[in-house]
């Protein structure tokens, strides 16, 4: 079992495949394609003996983010190989929808139990601002496709950005009005590489949740497990409304996961400058050393990020560890 000092068990891995993406949102990688590297993403042998000492160590979910997953061109076998690991219950994608109407059915096919799709306007003169995509169409298509297809959890992502999406509520109320989904805005995070755009764009996640709770949305109990985002529903939406809100005191004591980048550097939190190297324990099919070293390093997992001071500033922007 994997457990830190707090008594916080991981049982679920954000495994990064790639630090590449076709997009180029305006908070994550505003100075262009710089991020791509050289060093070779873990290979699929890599990723499954990776993710074998995961599920030893009560590992149960496997996220699969980027940069953008759907570049790289083995993802279906990357989602098979995660989904056939014994003990590996459900695997997920979180994803900027490029390629979502095209490959989902085969994702699905491959063992996909989860979707998560960036959507941070719904307008497509602003989604292409943000972005740098002209792709709105194509990928709301893409999100209804996977709830025809029953897809069991599909989840949309929200950045919250005041001078983009800032007075948009109603709009994305009415996206969930009938549409099975839930829409989670995220609070903008200050990385390395935004510091000045955070200041001029951050809006509070509280604002929101004191307007949704003036609306008549409702609370809903989550389980300890459950992840990071608060959710809420009402008696008029099929769909539901979430919040992350990293800044919030709280945020961090249920904390259940653990990061891989696509390099094999093992990162105990989103915001930490440490990392330990992986890939050297995953040479052979012998997991019991890595299995070892990550009973260690999850010893000194601190009890918060440390978003609320300057050190977040020395964090480059998210698609480097899969946000
Ligand atoms: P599920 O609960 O599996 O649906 O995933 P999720 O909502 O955590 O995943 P997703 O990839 O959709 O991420 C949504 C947002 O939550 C992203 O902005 C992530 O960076 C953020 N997030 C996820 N986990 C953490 C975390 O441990 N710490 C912080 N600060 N942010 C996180
Ligand atoms: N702050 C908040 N969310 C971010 N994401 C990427 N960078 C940031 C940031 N600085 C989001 C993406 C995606 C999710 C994985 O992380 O929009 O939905
Ligand atoms: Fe790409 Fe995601 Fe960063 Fe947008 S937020 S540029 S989709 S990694």
């Amino acid at each position: 079992m994997l457990m830190d000092r707090f008594a916080r068990r991981f049982t679920y891995l954000r495994l990064s495949v790639t630090e590449n993406c076709n997009f180029r949102c305006n908070y994550c990688l505003p100075d262009g394609p710089d991020c791509s590297s050289r060093t070779p993403e873990l290979s699929l042998p890599e990723i499954r003996r990776l993710v074998t000492a995961f599920a030893l160590l009560g590992t149960t979910k496997i996220r699969i983010t980027g940069g953008e997953p759907c570049l790289r061109k083995d993802l279906l076998d990357i989602i098979a190989t995660c989904k056939a690991v014994p003990g590996i219950e459900k695997v997920a994608i979180t994803t900027n929808g490029y390629r979502l109407q095209r490959d989902l059915p085969a994702w699905k096919d491959a063992g996909l139990d989860a979707i998560n799709v960036s959507v941070d306007s719904l307008d497509p003169a602003t989604f292409h601002l943000i972005t740098g995509q002209n792709r709105l169409p194509y990928i709301l298509e893409g999100i209804d496709q996977a709830l025809d297809l029953g897809i069991p959890s599909v989840k949309v992502n929200t950045v919250l950005l005041k001078n983009y999406n800032g007075k948009a509520l109603p709009e994305f109320l009415d996206y969930v009005r009938e549409r099975n989904l839930a829409l989670r805005f995220i609070e903008l995070m200050r990385t390395g590489d935004n510091v000045q755009y955070y200041q001029r764009n951050h809006v509070s996640g509280n604002d929101i949740k004191q307007q949704l709770l003036a609306d008549g949305w409702v609370q809903r109990e989550k389980p300890r497990s459950a992840g990071p985002a608060q959710e809420f529903s009402h008696a008029d939406f099929a769909g539901r409304m979430g919040l992350i809100m990293p800044y919030s005191p709280d945020f961090c004591d249920d904390c259940n996961r653990l990061r891989v980048s696509s390099l094999g550097q093992l990162f105990l939190c989103l915001f930490t400058e440490h990392h330990q190297d992986m890939r050297r324990y995953l040479q052979s099919d012998d997991p019991e050393r890595l299995m070892q070293a990550l009973q260690g390093f999850v010893k000194t997992k601190k009890a918060h990020h440390f978003l609320h001071n300057e050190q977040s500033g020395s964090t480059r922007h998210l698609a480097m560890i899969g946000g």
